[in-house]
């Protein structure tokens, strides 16, 4: 059987494949594959590794429904759409858990940067304006003691949790669709509203999935109601901020700053204004970008393909309920 993977990732997918009995071919050129180009390919294969968020659509579904299984190399899948897997009888995979620390560190490192306008006051030195000490400039905020919100308690929120209790002793507030136990337990995390989540909180951590139900939750009026030394960190889904709103409430001061990993569209554009403001910290959706959890996505994504090309579960499926094409 033949297995299409739609861009570079690291060779332990390729030897696990191979090694299963498996024909791989790679998309090697480095861009994006057209829709066209993508159906094409997949026409002769019977799996695919997808990489780099391609909308997996009806459209595109409908056109592939021979596919025995689909592995993403991503934890997110808001551009597929599951139901229609799901109807074709596609098991579709993806990599939970293996990027959670590396996504957190993220988190963490914009919280720590905006805080102290890190990005802003390095883009200084590069144009010579590093001129002498004066005490009252350059100040940032300390966030030993003071509150983090969690949107979205799993398996990245948890981690980026447990690191802001461990370095600072921060107090965690979250909001999620349901209560997380194990947070309360080891955290002691409490459950709150989304209101009392953007008024509680000094930072907030967007953790959460793209969903109908998030896409522009962080609006002008939730702004509005964030306490003016807030630090607003997304490294979820750039769709669940409102970019204008985010942008307004910077320079207007209705929250001290915000660290993006995320932005929407990606890549962002060179000349966005978001780019320049001395409050924000912004990077290349390089949250699991890590050796380590690079190579275990792509190893967990092999995986999740052998599992479905042999008739097995998936060991990371995103719709159990699809037994497997090849039973
Ligand atoms: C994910 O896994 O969903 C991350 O955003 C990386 O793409």
């Amino acid at each position: 059987m033949n297995v299409f993977i739609s861009r570079v990732i690291p060779g332990i997918a390729l030897e696990l494949l191979q090694d299963a009995g498996y024909r791989v071919t790679q998309f090697t050129e480095r861009r994006n594959m057209t829709r066209q180009e993508l159906i094409q390919a997949c026409k002769h294969n019977d799996a695919l590794l997808s990489v780099g968020h391609e909308h997996l659509d009806k459209e595109f579904l409908e056109a592939c429904s021979h596919l025995k299984v689909i592995a993403l190399f991503s934890v997110g899948f808001d551009k597929v759409d599951v139901a229609t897997a799901t109807r074709l009888g596609i098991p579709v995979g993806n990599t939970p858990g293996v990027l959670s620390a590396a996504t957190a560190d993220t988190a963490f490192l914009l919280m720590l940067a905006v805080s102290r306008k890190a990005f802003h006051l390095h883009k200084k030195i590069l144009r010579g304006q590093w001129n002498y000490y004066d005490p009252v400039a350059n100040l940032g905020i300390e966030l030993a003691g003071k509150t983090l919100g969690i949107l979205g308690l799993g398996k990245i929120g948890y981690e980026m949790a447990k690191r802001c209790r461990g370095a600072y002793d921060m107090k965690v507030i979250y909001h999620n669709r349901k209560p997380n136990p194990t947070a309360e337990a080891e955290l002691n995390a409490t459950y709150v509203s989304f209101e009392e989540l953007l008024s509680q909180s000094d930072v907030i951590s967007v953790h959460t999935a793209l969903t109908p139900d998030t896409k522009g939750l962080f609006n002008s009026s939730a702004f509005d109601k964030m306490r003016p030394n807030a630090i607003f960190i997304n490294t979820a889904r750039g769709g669940i901020h409102d970019e204008e709103a985010l942008r307004e409430a910077l320079e207007s001061g209705k929250i001290w700053g915000a660290g993006l990993d995320v932005t929407n569209p990606e890549p962002m554009a060179a000349d966005n204004p978001l780019l320049q403001m001395p409050n924000t910290a912004i990077l290349p959706h390089i949250g699991s970008a890590t050796v380590e959890s690079r190579e275990a996505m792509a190893r967990l994504a092999a995986e999740n393909i052998i599992a479905g090309l042999q008739g097995k579960p998936l060991p990371s499926p995103v719709n159990p309920e699809v037994i497997v094409k090849n039973g």
